[in-house]
Parts: structure tokens; C-alpha cells; sequence
């Protein structure tokens, strides 16, 4: 749960400072992927120097010690290859010696940045310590490093992507990672399997072609087979001596960036995982596969594949990235969650675009188009998630029942796995993920796809592992999301899943009508999400109110449970307040002896069909001189001003009241972490992607 960011520039002239500060300015671009400490290698002055700096803390403190270690930002690279990391602690805590890149040795002959877990770090540490490597820090990563070097050294004429694919070999676990040596100047290699990797291209000229060709090591070229064991630093350390053919590599027209006359012409790569931190350099990306080895030398890009005809395409098709600069930036904002809580009306009409026509009454998911048929037949649809895009699939539970009529279930991705919950063919399981990289949320597709159910992916991030993994989905095109804390990609989430269930039951005369009142409610969301965003600076003055409070209830029932379990989830991971969401109906069954006049609570009680059971429980409040603050539909009678506390939100369909009411409790958090001077966009022991169990 980490970023990664490269920069690889060839015949293009760039000096240190450039390098530095691009390095620096992706990194910084991925910090919403963690924040604990950063650093970066770069070429030193003399031949074969590494210069490595690495900080604790976020990645302005990387800047400021790369300013007070002065390095000769003048010196000129025509060509050089640099690494850079923003880390989120896993193995080791955050501390400068933990912080990556790691290192082979002290002279830094290899260098590796790392996102991931390698589960067998420990058996690989304990061969290599049996060959003299000595380990300087607590992390995982550094094994890779020192593998690198040991095999490096049995075979000082080894091509860069044949050692490569011999280290990445021995590791198990999940990994993207970048690795620079000295004995390889100016060329990187990039690797995933299971964590995202996307490089840009920058070319000074067009570009041939669109794609780059994988290239396929032959049977027998690398490592010999029976070495290619998965655990073969337990097994012997001496099959690793062995010679690797190299004759591995056959260049191929993933020469993709020469000029017409066949000689290589300035390129520059950018690295990372995430191509948000890309756009700002090149709109031309690909994104890498599992099991890819990306090898970046002399202005052009090689692909290998760990093993040979495993099934995976070998197409990666050069693509053009769709989100713009000022996307990613904060603009008037102050945060990057109060943006994206203000970008809403938008970011749901994007979800909607092309696939909602309102006037004729139809959706169109084109992701769908070909299985709709196949998830209509299905025994049942399971929806598994985490954190806010588990809420989201709680929230539309209700409007799948009512509209679909099959069975429908809601997992946390994580319970899930641990139950090891039986999986039939006729199941279908819908994926739902922001950044689609969620490790929870992946494995439950493996398991899922391992026992033949279909998958469907809903996500934000295009070419993100479950996007890639799924059988089929929906993007939900809600544009980047920055800040840690999950707004922008709920409303678009749940938008994206009533779509789903509309088209479901396009098939059912009984319930166009129903259909219909939804679709024209999904027309007027944006315009209503204006209106509530009006509410902001009341919000923000009510939030003084919890001021000093140590706990806060938020009450919902029914579909409105998701959203104060939402909402309570928002106030914690940004305001670090207590706040705990309790189903109204739950109240009387134990959680009402807290109440008293003392407890803040709010109570969403918008109109919807249990309205007047959700009312019993704001009488079971009051009557325990309870104040509850009430987020009601505008002009709600039930709620006279004189004696409630009220945030009034326009009423929309029932079904979607929803999307309208945890926009206050957005703002309500953002209010209360601002009010507490924390820092909104990356609270503290979080990240944005979770990319470890
Ligand atoms: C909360 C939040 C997290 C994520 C969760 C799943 O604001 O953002 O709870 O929702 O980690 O992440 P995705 O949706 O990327 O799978």
C-alpha cells in the first residue's frame, strides 16, 4: 500500500534538478497511497554512484532534506533512470532505515522500489544471509534487492530482464516494483503481479505504433525449468547458480518509439502506480499485467512474461488517458475531499453519461451488455466490498430486491474470504472498488473466478486489477479521487448499481413504472446535489456543536442505515470522533441506555415507505430528553423549526434518497476534522489504496 514512481530519460537532456523534482512531484501526486516516509535514488557524480535520500514523513519533508543535503542540482544526464517511493508501513515501521529504496549492498549495485507484501521474504532473508548479505532494515522488500546482487554476481553477463525475471521468480506475494543498478545505467525494469503499474511514454516524435508486442521467453530460456520451483530459495540456494540462457530476449517492435529510420529518438518514461501522476507529463500510458516484466532501455520498452503461453494477451495497446491536469488538483479548495464532496453533481452525471436516457426510458451498460442475460438467469447476486464501497452496496440492497427479485447478498470482502462462503458457477459476484486494487476485495474475485462464478466489476480506476480480472462491469467514471476518505466514488458507486439493477429488470412488465419514477429521479440527482451542497457553511456552524464530544450516534433504518453507517465511517476516519451508526429499529434492543440529554445524535428521517417506524424511534429519543439533530426532507411538517434542530434535504426517490443524504454527513465530517485541525486529506494509519490483507 504504497506509490511507486519512475523517471526514465534518454537522449533527452535533463539535469538533476528536473529529475529531482519530477521524481519528487509524483511521488507527491501518490501520497493518498501512503504517507509515512519517502525517498528516491538517483545517479550520483562519479560512475556507478548511487544517490539515495530518503525522510519519515510525508513527502514535502523528502523535499526539504533533498534541499539541505545540496546535491549538485546543475549536473546534466542525457540519459539516466531514477526510482522514487511513498510508503505506507507494512513490514517494519516507518522509520528513514525502513524507508525505501532498499539497497543490495552499501555501494547500492541494485535498487528497488516496492508496492506489496512478499510473503516469503523471511525464507529468501535467511538464504541470503547464508551468503554473507547482511540485512539493514525490518522490511520485506530488501530481499528483492540483495536476490538481485547474489544471482547478479554467479552471472556478471546476465541481460538486465533475464535477472530480472530470475528474482522475480523466487517471490511470492504481491508486488509492483521498480528496479535500477548501476551495472545496468539508465535502464529500469517494472514488474507487478497483483499491485497496479502504468507507465507513460513521451516521445519527441509520433509514435509508430499503438501497442507494445509481449515478448515470450522460449521454453527453457531463463532459469532452467526445475529451478523455477516456487520456493526455491528454501529448496537449494545452488539452483540459483546455475546459468541462465541469454538468449532470452529477442527485440521485437516493442521498439515501439523508434523514428522512421530505425534509430532510437529522445523518450522520456514516467513510472507509477497510478497514471494520475502521469497525466501531467503524458497522455500516452499502458498499463502493465500480471506476471509482465517491463524492461525500459535505450528509449524503447520491452515486455516479457514470467511464464511462457500462460493465456494472457500479448497486446498492451498504447491508451490515452481521459483525465485532465486540473482534475487532479486541488483548485479553490483547500482539500482534496472537500473538492471531490463539491464535485458530485458532476461526477454523477459522468456516471451516467451515455447510459441514461431518461426521456426514453432506457440504460445502457455497454460493460453489461453481454452478460445481462446470463446474471438475469442467476441463482443469486453477492455484492462484496470494503469500507465505503461496502456501503454502497448495502444501499442499494433494497432497490435490487424490489426491482431484480433474486436473492441478493452483501460481504465484506474480508469476512468473506475468512468464512471461505460457498461459491456456485450460477453465482454471480459483483466486485465493487474504487481504486480496484483493494487486496481484500481481489482475492475475493480470485477465489470467486477459481470456482466459476461470473464476476462483474464495478470500479473507478480504469485497467485496475479487478477492472482487468472481472469478466465484465461498469467504470463508474467518477474522475481521480485523492483525499483518503471515499465521497465522490460512493455516489457515483451507488448511481452505477441502480443503473445495474434498472437494466436488470428491463425484461419485467410490473415494474416499468417503478423503473421509470427512478430513472427520471436519477435525472434531477445533480441539480438536487447542488442544492445540497448549498448547505455547507450551516453544516459547518452545527459542527461546533461537537465540539469536545467523544462520541456521536448516527441513526438510519432501512436504506438509511447504509447511510449512517456511511456517514458514521466518514466521521471517524477524518474527525478520528467516535461515531457509531446504529439501525433505528436496533435502538430499543440495547443501544437507547446510552441515550440521554447529553449524547449527540443525529437522525436521518427522510420520507420513505417506514417512515412512520423510523418516527417511533426519534419518540424513543425524545422521550429520553434525547436532542437529536434531524436530517429531514425540506418542509417537513413532522419537524416544526421551533423545536428541532433540522438539515433539510431535497426529497428524491426513495430508493435514492440515499445519495442525497450522506452528502450533510460529508460535509459534516470534512467540518469536524477541519474544526480539529487535522489533516483531511490523509488521517492518520490510512491510505487511500489497501493493497495488503
Ligand atoms: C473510506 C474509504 C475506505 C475504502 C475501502 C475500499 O473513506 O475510502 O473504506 O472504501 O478501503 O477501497 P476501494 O473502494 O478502493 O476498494
Amino acid at each position: 500500500m504504497c506509490g511507486i514512481f519512475g523517471y526514465v530519460n534518454y537522449l533527452v537532456e535533463k539535469d538533476r534538478a528536473f529529475i529531482l523534482q519530477t521524481l519528487v512531484n509524483g511521488l507527491s501526486r501518490l501520497e493518498y497511497r501512503g504517507y509515512d516516509s519517502a525517498g528516491l535514488a538517483v545517479d550520483g557524480d562519479k560512475k556507478n554512484e548511487v544517490m539515495a535520500f530518503k525522510e519519515v514523513g510525508k513527502v514535502a519533508k523528502l523535499k526539504e532534506l533533498i534541499a539541505e543535503e545540496k546535491p549538485d542540482l546543475k549536473r546534466v544526464f542525457d540519459s539516466h533512470a531514477g526510482i522514487a517511493h511513498t510508503r505506507w508501513a507494512t513490514h517494519g515501521r516507518p522509520s528513514r532505515l525502513n524507508c525505501h529504496p532498499h539497497r543490495s549492498d552499501p555501494n547500492w549495485e541494485f535498487a528497488v522500489v516496492h508496492n506489496g507484501i512478499i510473503t516469503n521474504y523471511k525464507e529468501l532473508k535467511s538464504l541470503l544471509e547464508t551468503k554473507g548479505f547482511k540485512f539493514e532494515t525490518e522490511t520485506d522488500t530488501e530481499a528483492i534487492a540483495k536476490l538481485a546482487k547474489y544471482i547478479y554476481d554467479q552471472h556478471p553477463d546476465i541481460e538486465f530482464p533475464v535477472l530480472a525475471k530470475a528474482v522475480i521468480k523466487e517471490l511470492q506475494g504481491a508486488f509492483g516494483l521498480l528496479l535500477k543498478s548501476v551495472h545496468y545505467p539508465h535502464e529500469v525494469i517494472a514488474a507487478r503481479k497483483g499491485s497496479p503499474l502504468v507507465v507513460g511514454v513521451k516521445t519527441a516524435k509520433k509514435m509508430k505504433v499503438d501497442f507494445v508486442d509481449v515478448e515470450y521467453a522460449e521454453e527453457g530460456l531463463a532459469l532452467p525449468a526445475e529451478q523455477a520451483s516456487q520456493n526455491v530459495a528454501l529448496k537449494s540456494a545452488n539452483s540459483l547458480l546455475a546459468p541462465p540462457d541469454k538468449s532470452l530476449l529477442h527485440r521485437s517492435q516493442s521498439r515501439a518509439f523508434l523514428s522512421d529510420d530505425g534509430a532510437p529518438f529522445p523518450t522520456e518514461f514516467f513510472l507509477s502506480s497510478d497514471p494520475s501522476s502521469i497525466v501531467e507529463h503524458t497522455k500516452k500510458v499502458l498499463y502493465l499485467e500480471d506476471d509482465d516484466i517491463a524492461h525500459i532501455h535505450e528509449g524503447s520498452l520491452n515486455i516479457h512474461r514470467l511464464k511462457r503461453d500462460d493465456g494472457a494477451s500479448n497486446i498492451r495497446t498504447i491508451q490515452t488517458l481521459e483525465i485532465e491536469l486540473q482534475e487532479i488538483m486541488k483548485g479553490k479548495f483547500d482539500h482534496f475531499m472537500q473538492k471531490e464532496i463539491f464535485e458530485q453533481p458532476e461526477s454523477v452525471i459522468n456516471a451516467m453519461r451515455g447510459r441514461l436516457d431518461v426521456e426514453n426510458k432506457r440504460v445502457t451498460l455497454g460493460g453489461l451488455r453481454q452478460y445481462i442475460s446470463t446474471i438475469r438467469r442467476c441463482r443469486r447476486i453477492i455484492f462484496i466490498a470494503c469500507g465505503t464501497s461496502f456501503h454502497s452496496c448495502m444501499a442499494v440492497r433494497g432497490v435490487f430486491e424490489e426491482l431484480v427479485e433474486i436473492p441478493i447478498a452483501v460481504e465484506l470482502a474480508s469476512d468473506f474470504l475468512d468464512r471461505q462462503a460457498p461459491i456456485f458457477r450460477d453465482d454471480v459476484c459483483v466486485f465493487v472498488s474504487q481504486s480496484g486494487e483493494t487486496a481484500d476485495s481481489l482475492m475475493a474475485l480470485r477465489y470467486c473466478l477459481e470456482r466459476g462464478a461470473l464476476t462483474v466489476g464495478i470500479v473507478n480506476v480504469v485497467g485496475s486489477s479487478i477492472s482487468l480480472l472481472s469478466h465484465c462491469g461498469v467504470h463508474i467514471n467518477a474522475g481521480p479521487e485523492i483525499g483518503v476518505a471515499s465521497t465522490k466514488a460512493y455516489t457515483s458507486q451507488f448511481v452505477c448499481m441502480v443503473m445495474f439493477a434498472l437494466s436488470l429488470s428491463e425484461d419485467r412488465a410490473s415494474k416499468q413504472k417503478r423503473r421509470e419514477e427512478i430513472m427520471e429521479g436519477l435525472g434531477k440527482i445533480s441539480e438536487q446535489f447542488k442544492e445540497v451542497l448549498k448547505l455547507d457553511q450551516s453544516i459547518k456552524k452545527l459542527c461546533e456543536k461537537f465540539k469536545d464530544q467523544k462520541s456521536l450516534l448516527l441513526l438510519g433504518r432501512g436504506a438509511q442505515h447504509a447511510t449512517a453507517l456511511e456517514g458514521a465511517l466518514k466521521i471517524k476516519e477524518i474527525s478520528y470522533l467516535h461515531c457509531e451508526a446504529v439501525m433505528s429499529g436496533e435502538l430499543k434492543h440495547g443501544v437507547l441506555a446510552l441515550v440521554d440529554e447529553n449524547l449527540p445524535i443525529v437522525m436521518i428521517l427522510t420520507r420513505d415507505d417506514i417512515f412512520a417506524k423510523s418516527l417511533n424511534a426519534y419518540q424513543q429519543v425524545i422521550a429520553r430528553k434525547g436532542k437529536p439533530i434531524i436530517i429531514c426532507n425540506t418542509g417537513d411538517e413532522e419537524f416544526p423549526a421551533d423545536k428541532t434542530e433540522k438539515i433539510e434535504v431535497p426529497r428524491t426517490v426513495d430508493c435514492l434518497q440515499g445519495l442525497i443524504n450522506v452528502i450533510p454527513l460529508q460535509l459534516m465530517a470534512y467540518w469536524l476534522a477541519v474544526g480539529e485541525g487535522l489533516n483531511v486529506d490523509f488521517p492518520r494509519n490510512l491510505a487511500k489504496s489497501v493493497t495488503v490483507e
